[in-house]
């Protein structure tokens, strides 16, 4: 049985180098490359295998790069299901630049998917979720797959009977209508979604009920990234700080934030406390090179440095 499984449709093998300068026309020469499996759903079920709570991750694969990246997931202990399709799944290649300390991350579009393999990732879901109690589907759609896919996901989810945690942008994220248990956007995604500036924490936490009270979804976990996050309810909002740390690569500070948040309600804790774990699990990820895994021993000791969570957004409902 599968307790938990991820949807990734736009996964990637991520490749990290260094280089002195990123500099025009001429050659720069680069460290040895680094490689890591890539994509949303791929990267929540790696944190929660790393953290001991069994994840499946789904995703199409094709072409040499897409069994590199099946190899890279199967060699971390990631029990995977994939559909064969007949593009090449994508690089994403992150350059840290020494001089300056700076990251260049160039990330290519996905192969387009047929119809055909958008409803085999579908039936795929459909039959690996069978008897799930969580599902994350997380990141980009690649061309070809429609801009209401997620929102056939949550459909399939609630036939399941299981909750669904969605971290998307943009169009497809716009699309949705009902039935997403928990949304993680960004402020960045949150204020393209919703189209408003949402300068204050009054006016975040606005936008997120009126998502609530609409029914797209029934948790708002909106991250702010130094800030922490705010999680709103129909009855509750609040916000906790996240702690200092070193930031060595921004890749993949919002999915393990999704996973610690799910390692948290899967265990049965509250919601504030999953949140808290999961904001924690996205400061350690800052620490780490490329998309390389924080560690649980990083986790924790964040956790324990995070203050208690303030109530905000005016009355509670
Ligand atoms: N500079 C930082 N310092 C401390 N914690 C951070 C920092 N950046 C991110 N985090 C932690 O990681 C979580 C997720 O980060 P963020 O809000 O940037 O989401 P994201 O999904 O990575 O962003 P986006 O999808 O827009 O690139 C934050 O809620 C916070 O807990
Ligand atoms: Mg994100």
């Amino acid at each position: 049985m599968n307790d938990i499984v991820t949807l990734t449709m736009n996964p990637a093998l991520d490749i990290t180098t260094v280089t002195g300068r990123v500099i025009p026309t001429d050659k720069m020469r680069c460290g040895a490359p680094r490689r890591d499996p890539g994509g949303g759903g791929i990267n929540v079920a790696r944190v929660l295998n790393m953290l001991g709570e069994r994840a499946t991750a789904v995703f199409p694969s094709g072409g040499h790069s897409g069994r590199a990246l099946e190899d890279l997931v199967a060699t971390e202990g990631v029990p995977s299901r994939t559909v064969t399709i007949r593009g090449s799944t994508r690089e994403s290649f992150t350059v840290n630049e020494e001089q300056t300390t700076l990251q260049y991350r160039f990330v290519l579009p996905g192969p387009r998917l047929t119809p055909r393999e958008v409803d085999s990732c579908l039936h795929l879901l459909s039959t690996t979720a069978a008897d799930a109690r969580f599902v994350v589907a997380s990141g980009s759609l690649p061309p070809g797959v429609p801009v209401d896919f997620y929102q056939i996901v949550a459909d399939i989810v609630s036939d399941l009977g299981a909750r669904l945690f969605l971290d998307t942008s943009g169009p497809p994220l716009r699309a949705l209508r009902r039935g997403v248990y928990l949304l993680k956007p960004s402020i960045r995604e949150l204020r393209e979604c919703v189209g408003r500036e949402l300068q204050t924490i009054d006016d975040q936490v606005t936008a997120a009920r009126d998502l609530i009270a609409s029914g797209v979804c029934e948790v708002v976990v909106l991250s702010l990234g130094a800030a922490g996050a705010v999680h709103v309810t129909a009855k509750e909002a609040e916000h906790c700080p996240s702690v200092a740390v070193p930031v060595v690569s921004g890749v993949g500070a919002g999915d393990s934030m999704v996973a610690g948040t799910l390692f948290g309600l899967a265990r049965g804790w509250e919601l504030r406390d999953s949140v808290r774990f999961g904001i924690a699990a996205g400061a350690a990820m800052l620490g780490t090179p490329g998309t390389a895994l924080c560690c649980r021993a990083d986790i924790d000791r964040y956790y324990a440095q995070l203050t208690d969570h303030a109530p905000v957004g005016g009355r509670d409902r």
